[in-house]
């Protein structure tokens, strides 16, 4: 079993280029099936969720080549087949399948998704916006069937602004006939980049980035050649590991328009950071004042960043508190912080973090990916040796992590244990 083994209380300097976004990324592969020509995708890292979905294509036929940061599909030979469940149970994003197969074929028969067990992660906004697009759907034990014969645009408004389904409804729509209107759409920079990428495509999609998404349905979409932008989440949580342990940490190919709440957060607590056009560079203040955070939709406070901050939370004088709002199990980190010396505690959605206290090594686990990158921040400025376990979590989402924090001056390596 491999785990990660990290020797604390260095000070990390130099640079860390940030990788393509994973959720941009694992959404832009699966859409790719819906041009009738060849797709270049650039800048996609590589993590397991890509390579699980890369395999997913194969599996159905298309001709996949990945080379350095591209991956090249042609989907022109694909056949529309059941997707066997041990590779859709990999990930959560194997359900955008279902959008862009439906969105082609018109007739889709999926396993329910994996991912992190971070809430009960219902898809009824996915299948009612199927539903309204004309698509029947049918649930047998742990498969979906939707078909339909023909798919209309119509209005969808989403009562929650799930990214998922804002995505998962843009897949189906680009091909269907007359316009949907995505009404409460999510907002997130990794939709604006699969619309962009639609559009280069052929699609006609105005309003990404806004609450109310518009789609022209089009016949047919051509090949085209797109660029993941970059992961503002790893980008996040570097800028935490700058914020802990940095000496000049520069965070590189950042759009930092992309993180403002958690660099306004930071100036919050007394970090020093200077902002660049693409980079930001971090150095470890004397002290940390303690603040709130909420997590929201974007761009407010992002949920997948709520894990790695509450550990430099940990490090802020007085009582810090964290409100969990998107997501009903988020705190799966707190029992190892715990452990490790956190003084946290948490009552349904919220925690509240004492603080400064020193954080000593020990054995964890990563539940979760986003929870495996705050045992890593953790261990990172614990004193002695941190083992984490599980570390498969934290490898689906970082690419090269452990280069990457060995680079800048980090203890820090893959074994493997029994
Ligand atoms: N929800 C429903 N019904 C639905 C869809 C969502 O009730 O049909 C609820 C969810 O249970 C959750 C909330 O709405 O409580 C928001 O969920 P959303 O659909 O926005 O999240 P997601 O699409 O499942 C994506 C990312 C997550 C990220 C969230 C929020 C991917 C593959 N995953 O998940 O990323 O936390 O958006 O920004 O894009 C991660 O990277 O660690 C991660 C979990």
């Amino acid at each position: 079993m491999k785990a990660i083994k990290i020797e604390g209380g260095k000070t990390l300097s130099g640079s860390i280029r940030v990788s393509g976004a994973k959720n941009s990324a694992v959404a832009l592969i699966p859409a790719a099936i819906l041009a009738s020509d060849k797709v270049t995708i650039c800048n996609v890292p590589d993590i397991t969720d890509t390579d699980a979905l890369a395999e997913i294509l194969t599996f159905l036929g298309a001709k996949v080549n990945r080379a350095s940061e591209s991956i090249v599909i042609d989907p022109t030979s694909i056949e529309n087949k059941e997707i066997p469940s041990e590779i859709s149970k990999k990930l959560r994003a194997s359900y955008y399948f279902m959008g862009a197969l439906l969105g082609k074929y018109k007739k889709v028969s999926m396993y329910f998704p994996g991912g992190c067990s971070i809430g009960k992660r219902p898809i009824n906004l996915h299948l009612k916006g199927f539903e309204s697009l004309g698509a029947k759907v049918t649930i047998e034990k742990d498969k979906y069937l939707v078909e339909a014969d023909e798919l209309k645009g119509c209005p969808i408004y989403l009562d929650i602004a799930s990214v998922g389904a804002t995505i998962n409804i843009m897949l189906a729509a680009v091909l269907a006939k007359g316009e949907t209107i995505i009404d409460n759409a999510a907002k997130e920079p990794e939709i604006v980049n699969v619309a962009t990428f639609l559009n280069s495509m052929g699609a006609r999609i105005t309003g990404a980035g806004t609450s109310k998404i518009r789609i022209k349905g089009v016949p047919k979409l051509n090949g085209c050649f797109h660029e993941v932008i970059p992961d503002r989440i790893e980008a996040g949580t570097y800028a935490i590991i700058g914020a802990l342990c940095g000496s000049y940490l520069k965070i590189d190919n950042v759009i930092p328009k992309h993180l403002e709440s958690l660099l306004l957060k930071l100036e919050e607590m007394g970090v020093d950071s200077e902002v660049g056009e693409d980079y930001i560079v971090l150095n470890k203040p004397s002290s940390y004042k303690a603040v709130s955070i909420k997590t929201m939709v974007y761009p407010g406070f992002p949920t997948d960043l709520q894990q790695p901050f509450t550990v430099l939370l940990t490090q802020a004088k007085g009582t810090s508190s964290v409100e969990e709002t998107i997501f009903e199990n988020r705190f799966m980190h707190v029992p190892y912080l715990n452990k490790m010396g956190a003084n946290i505690v948490t009552v349904g959605n919220k925690a509240s973090i004492k603080g400064p206290t020193p954080l000593v090594g020990c054995e964890v686990e990563a539940t979760d990916l986003r929870a495996g990158a705050a045992l890593v921040i953790a261990a990172l400025i614990a004193e002695g040796e941190t083992i984490i376990t599980n570390v498969e979590h934290i490898l689906r989402g970082y690419e090269e992590i452990v280069e990457k924090l060995t680079n800048v001056g980090a203890k820090i390596e893959i074994i493997e244990i029994d």
